[in-house]
């Protein structure tokens, strides 16, 4: 029997690892285990228990404002130690976190086969997304099997010389969480942070890149007010990442706005999906949201300058609006005033992110690796 190890830390990568967690899990040639880095505590847990999955290891690493060697030393050290004490076939790692280039290390030091689920995303700038860009490159380096959720990806590995033969096209995992969720949703009620509001047009924003703390995270917030004086209507629902170095400033900008903002704590996953669905646009510079929303086809304003998901922009629903505070003001308009420049934005019907069938794909992909060796 294989065994494979499935490493998470973070939130996103919880959300986009648990359809691949459970396919695997039901087939009896692997045993399969959860290693949680706990790069995120309370944000990890709730999208662990959103799908029903308890971590077999949690090396509890998480501090206030844990900086980036913090996390990348002990996720290498905590890793390191559990695959010496049940050593593994392979671990699968996903995305760009710290935690998917530290766990990787681990690994490949222990000459540990290495899948990489969301393989291959680049935006060709080592400082934009940072420091993903260059975890996601780093842990390409030393990857097995490239799960690459698009063409465009496995493109970017082939470019970089990387073995075709190693490389599966499979769609992203996040799809998959989506629909499942989807299907979970029919005909539940309106959440609590949505009621007394269902008539007002709702934003949805997010916001948490370590490129947009301080002044670019004023600005967003400049910009939402901005937002509201001229659409008084308007009501924003604003989930606050867990990291006080976003919270605090959300907070602080925007406490004096409650007829037009409601801040919460991180929302559920099925919560979101649901505000997503509700909402008339989403305001955000998360990864995962992008090719959420290009699925429900959901316009997002991206705040940031390039994005390592190209296909979100040319096929799907969202436009690069940067981190200035007019740019946001004067786009979110015209998607909430002009239906021309909505309709251009909307009703593609493309799905560049798979279908809901990347964790199948993976799966297959892995039981042939191991019938093949
Ligand atoms: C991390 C990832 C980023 C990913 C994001 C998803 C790195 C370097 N960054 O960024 O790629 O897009 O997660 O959300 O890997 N905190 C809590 N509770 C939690 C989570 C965070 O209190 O459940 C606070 C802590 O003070 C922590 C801080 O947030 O120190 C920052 O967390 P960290 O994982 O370092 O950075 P993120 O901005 O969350
Ligand atoms: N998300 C969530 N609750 C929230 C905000 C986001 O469940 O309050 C989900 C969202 O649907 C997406 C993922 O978390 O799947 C994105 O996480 P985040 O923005 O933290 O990270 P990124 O995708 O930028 O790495």
């Amino acid at each position: 029997m294989k065994k494979i190890s499935c490493v998470i830390g973070t939130r996103p990568e919880a959300i986009k690892m648990a359809p691949v967690i459970l396919e695997l899990m039901r087939d009896t040639e692997f045993c399969v285990k959860v290693l949680a880095t706990g790069q995120h505590t309370d944000m990890l847990k709730q999208a662990l228990d959103d799908f029903g999955i308890t971590a077999d290891y949690n090396l509890n690493i998480m501090r206030a404002n844990q900086t980036l060697d913090h996390i990348t030393a002990s996720v290498l050290q905590g890793v390191g130690e559990i695959l010496d004490e049940y050593p593994q076939d392979m671990i699968l790692v996903h995305g760009d976190t710290s935690t998917t280039f530290a766990a990787a290390l681990a690994g490949f030091y222990r000459h540990v086969k290495i899948g990489h689920v969301e393989a291959g995303l680049r935006s060709h700038d080592l400082s934009l997304p940072f420091p993903e860009e260059a975890n996601r490159i780093l842990t390409d380096g030393i990857t097995d099997m490239f799960f690459a959720p698009t063409r465009g990806a496995a493109e970017n590995l082939k470019r970089e010389g990387k073995n075709e033969s190693q490389i599966y096209i499979t769609g992203n995992t996040v799809i998959d969480s989506l629909y499942e969720i989807l299907k979970r949703q029919k005909g539940s009620n309106e959440p609590e942070y949505l009621r007394g509001i269902e008539t007002r047009p709702l934003v949805l924003m997010t916001a948490h890149r370590r490129e947009s703390w301080g002044v670019p995270l004023v600005n967003i917030c400049g910009a939402v007010k901005d937002i509201i004086r001229a659409r008084p209507d308007v009501m924003f629902v604003i989930p606050m990442h867990k990291n006080p170095a976003v919270r605090n400033v959300i907070r602080d900008e925007l406490k004096d706005f409650t007829e037009n903002v409601r801040l919460t704590e991180p929302l559920s996953y099925p919560e979101f999906v649901q505000a997503m669905n509700k909402s008339a646009f989403i305001l955000s510079d998360s990864g995962g949201v992008q090719e959420e929303a290009t699925a429900i086809d959901k316009p997002v304003l991206i705040m940031r300058t390039v994005s390592e998901r190209p296909e979100a922009i040319s096929e799907g629903t969202c436009i690069l609006v940067g981190t200035e505070r007019e740019n946001i003001r004067r786009e979110s308009l015209r998607i909430m005033n002009e239906p021309e420049y909505l309709n251009a934005v909307v009703g593609k019907n493309v799905k560049p992110f798979g279908d809901g069938t990347a964790s199948v794909k993976i799966h297959e992909a892995v039981r042939k690796f191991f019938g093949e060796e």
